[in-house]
């Protein structure tokens, strides 16, 4: 399934890019570009990661919100 239309990043993308060591946002974009272009997909990125990591087992960090 694609989490980031934007950069084509499926959420297989993102379960490989926690297994190599992604914890954040921010790991994300940096790695895979996702939320650079429109950043509507920030909250499922987010959410597929913290799957991902939840289960490797790996403590999740919660997504800031803007102000
Ligand atoms: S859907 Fe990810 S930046 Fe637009």
């Amino acid at each position: 399934m694609y989490v980031c239309v934007c950069k084509a990043v499926t959420d297989t993308q993102i379960r490989e890019a926690a297994q190599g060591g992604a914890r954040t946002l921010k790991d994300l974009r940096r790695d895979l570009g996702v939320t650079r272009d429109c950043g509507r997909c920030a909250s499922c990125a987010h959410e597929c990661l913290r799957e991902a990591q939840g289960q490797m087992g790996k403590p999740v960090k919660a997504l800031r919100k803007a102000a």
